[in-house]
């Protein structure tokens, strides 16, 4: 039938006012713009449907099995995030209460991580670990230089001591701030430091030396109590004060929990500052972390700066300035509704779950196990015979039912070693074990009728496993 104009202009209004259903009007058979901003605008229920289709591109977050990063909630923390996604972490003076909710958490974990009674221990959320880190450090670059200069000796090389299983972000600290990196290398079948290999390192210029609690490639832990002994040691011996980072990345949320007896924390006398991510095993949504000073001592003052742009005044000291205020309240929110018996029961969960794939895996034969679940949940593997087929082929073959996992070379001097990831969240049950397993024991028969390995990366760039 055909429209009168004054049909057709109504037609067209009714477009206007959306009344059209969202997939017949023009934006789904035309090209949307996507790398200039369009002219002008276009109905809200088109703009968020065709973004909405374009991310189901996107991985399932729940068969992302390479990431520490939370990807599960309960409703009543998303309704939480939600009520409060439009609040600035900073606007301090505005939102007195979750500066408040953030000033409870600090004390929680620093009771977590066994701050002694006679310390005022002080700490901060940040975006993640790495800022963390960044801030963990500088204040002892700053402390550093201020028992240097009160001795009257240069403070021109500064130094930092880490292993090569580091997180980046450790590396990033030390080109962004200008520290020399004494970086251990690692050896094939030793995937942590040694206290030897820290001591051989250590002079007076050091600012720090860096261990971690769970470390990001195979899970491992460095031998921290080893470290903070040959630290109190050197205090002893030489004079020189030396802190210990204790990265605790993931570890921090798991083996207060586990593993309580296991010293890895402030009951260290070394151990100065501790990170952790709120979005990893502390089982909130990305974009938190925290870290923690044992006393407010180890923090120098002159990195604390005193802002009153937001009305009254308001001490900062952070790397970035706005943040928000959801994910502080998301992790307090954890902290009540499960407390320390919520936590344990979810890491128990975890590490068994961890170890039923661990043993499948060890059981068909296929694989050398590089991790079994012994500190972190997390399963990590390389290939016993990689004649046909190699675990970057293995992780490809797994992405075509859904599962992503992580395939990488190990650091430095052990880069022969590639092997294979799987980080065991709270969603991840035993029967999704059990599928898992299956499925890749499906994908290594598929493979085996390859004549070869595929061959790497064009840019031959080394892979690193996903945080
Ligand atoms: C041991 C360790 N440190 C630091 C980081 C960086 O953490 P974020 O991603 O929270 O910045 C990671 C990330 O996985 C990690 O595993």
């Amino acid at each position: 039938m055909l429209l009168s104009k004054k049909q057709d202009l109504n037609k067209k209004q009714d477009s206007e006012k959306g009344h059209t259903s969202t997939y017949s009007s023009r934006y789904f058979r035309e090209s949307i713009p996507k790398y200039e901003m369009p002219e002008n605008s276009m109905p809200a229920n088109a703009a968020y449907q065709l973004i909405k289709d374009e991310l189901n591109m996107d991985a399932n977050p729940s068969l992302n099995l390479a990431s520490f990063v939370t990807t599960w909630m309960e409703d009543e923390a998303e309704k939480l995030i939600h009520e409060n996604l439009h609040k600035n972490f900073i606007d301090h003076d505005e939102y007195p209460q979750t500066e408040e909710i953030h000033n409870r958490c600090v004390n929680m974990l620093a009771r977590l991580f066994n701050a002694p009674e006679n310390c005022t221990s002080i700490g901060t959320a940040t975006i993640g670990s790495s800022e963390a880190i960044m801030l963990g450090l500088l204040a002892h670059k700053w402390k550093w230089r201020q028992r240097r200069e009160k001795e009257n000796k240069p403070t021109d090389k500064p130094n930092i001591i880490f292993g090569a299983e580091v997180h980046v972000c450790w590396e990033k600290f030390a080109r962004y701030f200008d520290v020399e990196m004494r970086m251990i290398p690692l050896k094939e079948g030793l995937y942590t430091i040694t206290k030897e290999s820290v001591e051989e390192l250590i002079d007076e210029n050091t600012i720090a030396v860096g261990a971690i609690l769970g470390t990001t490639y195979s899970g491992q832990s460095d031998p921290i109590q080893e470290i903070n002994d040959l630290l109190v040691n050197i205090k002893k011996n030489k004079g020189w004060d030396i802190p210990l980072h204790v990265d605790a990345a993931s570890g921090g949320f798991v083996i207060p929990f586990t593993k309580p007896d296991f010293v890895w924390d402030f009951r260290l006398e070394q151990v100065k500052s501790i990170n952790v991510s709120g979005h990893k095993y502390g089982l909130v949504y990305p974009g938190i972390g925290w870290i923690l000073w044992r006393d407010e001592s180890d923090f120098p003052k002159e990195l604390v700066f005193n802002v009153n742009y937001l009305g009254g005044w308001m001490p900062t000291y952070t790397l970035n300035f706005s943040r928000g205020g959801a994910m502080v309240i998301a992790q307090y929110y954890n902290f009540l509704r499960l407390g320390r018996q919520g936590y344990t029961e979810i890491m128990e969960n975890c590490m068994a779950n961890a170890g039923y794939l661990s043993d499948l895996l060890e059981k068909s034969g296929k694989f050398t196990m590089i991790s079994k679940a012994q500190m972190l949940p997390i399963v990590a593997v390389s290939l016993k015979n990689a004649e046909k087929f190699t675990v970057f082929d293995l992780s490809k073959k797994l992405r075509e039912r859904g599962w992503v996992m992580s395939a990488y070379t190990m650091p430095k001097n052990a880069d022969n070693v590639a092997l294979m990831r799987v980080v065991v969240r709270e969603h991840f049950s035993k029967d999704m074990a059990g599928i898992l397993y299956q499925d890749i024991m499906n994908a290594c028969d598929a493979l085996s009728e390859q004549k070869a390995p595929s061959k790497p990366d064009a840019n031959g760039e080394k892979h690193r496993p996903i945080c």
